[in-house]
């Protein structure tokens, strides 16, 4: 850590206040001058002289406390970045909305630096359409949500919602802050192989696109959307502000990303895929490019039901090419972006998937090429997978088994070596 950095920590009205106190310890641990705001709900929970001692600064409460020195706002506009864990729902929609009627939400305002969110709340709220919409504001702002984890909740439910542990909203503050998360691993001792993704932007397509022939007849592919699901809550594991831009996927994915509460555009077919990729690549480090996407769409779409009367015994389709969504991201590069490509191939054997992954890495020089084989009862819809996994230059680097979020957290790794400086 070369510098230290001006940290406020803002703290709202949820029990998870407790594991927040460990957030500000290792902050200050590791050389930062943390100033902690605290909610009247948030000291409910944990008291003043607990984030005074902790912190080793006097604790802000009152927009109208040491007013000559213009508190309300100085606080925000000398901070280097703001945290606010735990973040309550109805802090969350306060802040998407610029509400400023206590010290948080003035000093929220008044700063220019890096907001990390780690929300904390009940299944039910997090799962709220009025949360979802407050987080997507959120987040189409640059605000980097982490977490909510899974897990047991203040009363003996379990589910989404317990605010990430410590270590990974300590990561995601020095990430968020330029610190970089290897200096915040050195000096605080706590980053976890699972929060390597912190204060990163991934974007993830799953699924299969269907290309419409008439409004009730489609072509469509076998892709059940499983692995790019696991690639997405892998990802959001390890500390990642995730984006999923879903095709079809089948029940078991869709209830899983939906339990995940990850930011989820859907899509139908190639184009409305490219459209959204296009409009969401710009702002994502990491690229994962998972969706089985159509190469080709039927040249016309009838707009009523085909007749096999008008037909006869054969009916001829034409299509035509999709844009190649993968291509185009590759032929417009982002330094320091990392995309990962899929191929799905028939092979009969390991050699043979090599040679048509080597020939597809060839001609769309991915940062990496997850290939496996499809076909037989392989690949699509299994909870497993076995794939080669090859760098641009064509090497295979990795050769991974087991089951779906196994294989994304073995690619992840090789993600995040490349995304280290
Ligand atoms: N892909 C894409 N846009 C398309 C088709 C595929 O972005 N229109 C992406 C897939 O998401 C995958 C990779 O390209 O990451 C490989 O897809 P695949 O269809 O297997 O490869 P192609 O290059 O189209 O080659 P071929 O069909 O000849 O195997």
């Amino acid at each position: 850590m070369d510098r230290s950095l001006n940290i406020v920590v803002g703290v709202t009205g949820g029990i998870a206040a407790y594991k927040t106190v460990q957030v500000v310890r290792d902050l200050v641990l590791a050389g930062h001058a943390v100033r902690v705001i605290a909610t009247d709900a948030a000291l409910q929970f944990v008291g003043a002289p607990t984030w005074e001692a902790i912190s080793r600064q006097p604790l802000n409460t009152s927009i109208f406390d040491d007013v000559s020195s213009v508190r309300h706002v100085g606080l925000g506009q000398q901070a280097d970045v703001v945290v606010i864990a735990p973040a309550t729902a109805n802090t969350i929609a306060k802040v998407a909305a610029g509400i400023a009627d206590d010290l948080l939400g003035t000093t929220v305002l008044a700063s220019r630096a890096p907001l990390v969110v780690a929300p904390a709340m009940h299944t039910e709220m997090w799962q709220h359409p009025a949360t979802v919409a407050n987080v997507d504001t959120l987040r189409s702002r640059g605000v980097i949500i982490v977490g909510p984890d899974s897990g047991r909740l203040t009363g003996p439910d379990v589910g989404l919602g317990r605010m990430s542990e410590p270590d990974a909203i300590v990561t995601a503050v020095l990430a968020a802050a330029g610190a970089g998360a290897a200096d915040a691993g050195a000096e605080t001792g706590a980053r976890g192989p699972r929060d390597d993704l912190a204060g990163r932007r991934v974007l993830v397509t799953a699924g299969g696109t269907r290309e419409p022939i008439d409004p009730v007849r489609y072509v469509g592919n076998h892709s059940s959307g499983k692995q790019g699901v696991a690639f997405a809550v892998a990802a959001a594991a390890r500390g990642a502000d995730v984006t999923v831009i879903a095709a079809h996927l089948d029940a078991g994915p869709a209830a899983d990303l939906d339990a995940a509460g990850l930011r989820t555009i859907e899509v139908t077919t190639a184009a409305d895929l490219a459209r959204a990729v296009e409009k969401e690549a710009a702002a994502a480090s990491v690229v994962v490019m998972a969706a089985a996407v159509a190469d080709y769409t039927p040249a016309e779409v009838a707009e009523r039901k085909i007749k096999k009367s008008a037909r006869g015994e054969v009916m001829q389709l034409a299509l035509t090419r999709t844009p190649d969504v993968l291509g185009a991201l590759l032929a417009d590069p982002v330094p320091g972006r990392v995309v990962v490509g899929f191929a799905a191939e028939t092979a009969a054997d390991r050699n043979e998937l090599l040679v048509l992954a080597q020939e597809k890495i060839a001609r769309k020089p991915a940062d990496l090429l997850v290939a496996n084989a499809v076909g037989a009862g392989r690949g699509f819809g299994a909870d497993d997978n076995e794939a080669l996994v090859l760098a641009a230059s064509g090497d295979v680097v990795a050769e991974v088994s087991g089951s779906k979020r196994a294989v994304a957290d073995a690619v992840l790794d090789l993600v995040v070596e490349l995304l280290s400086p």
